[in-house]
């Protein structure tokens, strides 16, 4: 089975204090993962290695930049490379989220950087995708998520995506309180899994484990990761609260 994924993406969140209190109640709290579920913690920058401190040999716990540069090292100020993230033992990187494409205009072919940068440095890469409000509206979602898989992946080998981290996110459910329906969920998880079947063969697209991200909650998380194509989720809001964050990770699918 492919790996189920509860991955927490703390944004721009939390004083270290707050963080380090989190983890340490996070850590206190029962949760069980099976060999093929994890939990990865999205935390910013500055945490990196204190986190990963805290995680250290617990089994199934992992950790993920927010972003990292699509250049390799250099005169880039504020930037941070995967060679550096490689160096303290980041596994996961969260690329192209859309706060990343709205906010510091990250285009398809920016990402695409970043990702091959990221397989160069052995780094995984949870790659985001999703639409905005006014595309579901106008019902033209499935092309735009599959112009953003292709715009970005598309030139990659099949090998190479064995195992990749796809997470599906419709901007209109982040931060907002309002989920995409389980159905809605489903629908285009399994439209993202034949897009890259098409591309990729159905064995490589099968490997491949699709979270989804929008207000996900303790509320309804086993009903959005009980879909046949979710496999987790990427969580903003409620994975600063403990209680939410360990009853979401205790809601994979096993
Ligand atoms: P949310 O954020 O859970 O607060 O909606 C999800 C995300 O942006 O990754």
């Amino acid at each position: 089975m492919r790996k189920q994924i509860a991955a927490a993406n703390w944004k721009m969140n939390l004083s270290i204090e707050q963080a380090e209190t989190l983890m340490t109640d996070l850590l206190a709290s029962p949760i069980e993962l099976t060999e093929n579920q994890q939990a990865v913690f999205g935390v910013p920058f500055p945490y990196l290695i204190n986190i990963n401190q805290k995680i250290a040999g617990k089994q199934h716990f992992s950790l993920a930049a927010q972003n990292c540069s699509n250049k390799v090292s250099g005169a880039y100020t504020g930037e941070v490379s995967v060679e550096m993230l490689k160096s303290i033992g980041v596994p996961y990187v969260i690329i192209g989220h859309s706060e990343r494409r709205e906010y510091f205009n990250e285009t398809n072919a920016l990402l695409a950087e970043k990702v091959n940068i990221c397989f160069e440095y052995g780094l995984l890469p949870i790659f985001c995708c999703g639409e905005a409000l006014q595309i579901r509206e106008a019902g033209t979602q499935n092309s735009y998520v599959e112009n953003q898989l292709k715009e970005s992946l598309f030139h990659l080998t099949g090998e190479s995506l064995r195992g990749f981290v796809i997470a599906y996110e419709p901007i209109w459910a982040i931060g907002t309180g309002k989920t995409a329906s389980s159905e809605q969920a489903q629908e285009m998880h399994a439209h993202i899994r034949n897009v890259m079947a098409e591309q990729f063969g159905k064995e490589i697209a099968d490997s491949i484990s699709i979270l989804y991200g929008g207000s996900v909650k303790a509320a309804n998380a086993k009903e959005i990761f009980g879909q046949t194509d979710v496999d987790g989720g990427l969580v903003g809001g409620a994975s600063l609260v403990a209680a939410e964050f360990s009853a979401i990770i205790n809601s994979l699918k096993k």
